[in-house]
């Protein structure tokens, strides 16, 4: 039989879980990945330990998160199609990660404390607590991705983040967890010095102006 695109995306979406584990962000059969292939989504079945992900740990459902292909799919499937249906991203990651979580559990945002925060859109929002799979969650998330936002913290639970392809979400997702390290350290030390939208903004200019691709 060959070896269609769909069966290479979700060895892709594995590996990258295998990765993900590596890094201690998805402790516990906490987190899921996904990627959008045209009007499919193929994403990590639920509870499944990111370390031993395989393609056949990767299921298909379609835009209304209906199941296509596989085992059960995670939990905060609604979450995922709820992202593709309201911003022009394709893939989606989400992590349990212990500066993430840190920062969400006491802060409405990761405020600017670094120009790096441009590729995830600027300062990154925290939404309210909500139970792990509930459409409630899935709308806030949704909300705040389509207001410009790549990555989103959700209060005592975890992180969001999302891209134009599997690798550039799970460098947003390693981004947010940097700049939370970066917050976290700073804030117990003293008062974080703080960027303004308008520095943000002459880093964008600056980005064009010397040509980097992301910035
Ligand atoms: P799933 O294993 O169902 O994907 O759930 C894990 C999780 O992190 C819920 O937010």
């Amino acid at each position: 039989m060959p070896i269609t695109e769909i069966d290479q995306m979700r060895e892709s979406v594995a590996a990258k879980c295998r990765e993900i584990a590596a890094r201690e962000v998805a402790v516990g059969g906490a987190g899921n990945v996904s990627v959008r292939v045209g009007d499919q989504v193929l994403i990590t079945r639920s509870n499944l330990r990111f370390e031993a992900a395989t393609a056949e740990d990767v299921s298909v459902v379609d835009l209304d998160g209906k199941l296509l292909e596989g085992e059960r799919p995670s939990s905060e499937t609604g979450l995922h199609v709820g992202v593709y249906r309201r911003s022009g991203a394709e893939a989606v990651v989400h992590t349990h990660g212990r500066s993430s979580v840190a920062v969400g559990l006491v802060s409405d945002e990761i405020p600017l404390v670094h120009y790096n925060l441009l590729r995830l859109g600027g300062r990154v929002p925290t939404v309210p607590y909500f139970v792990f799979g509930s459409k409630e969650l899935a709308d806030a998330t949704g909300d705040a991705v389509a207001a410009g936002a790549a990555a989103v913290l959700l209060r005592n639970h975890g992180s969001v983040a999302c891209g134009r392809s599997l690798d550039e979400a799970v460098e947003h997702a390693e981004m947010t967890e940097w700049v939370c390290d970066v917050y976290l350290a700073a804030k117990s030390l003293g008062e974080p010095s703080l960027l303004t939208s308008q520095d943000l903004e002459e880093v964008a200019g600056q980005a064009t102006r010397l040509a980097y691709g992301g910035h």
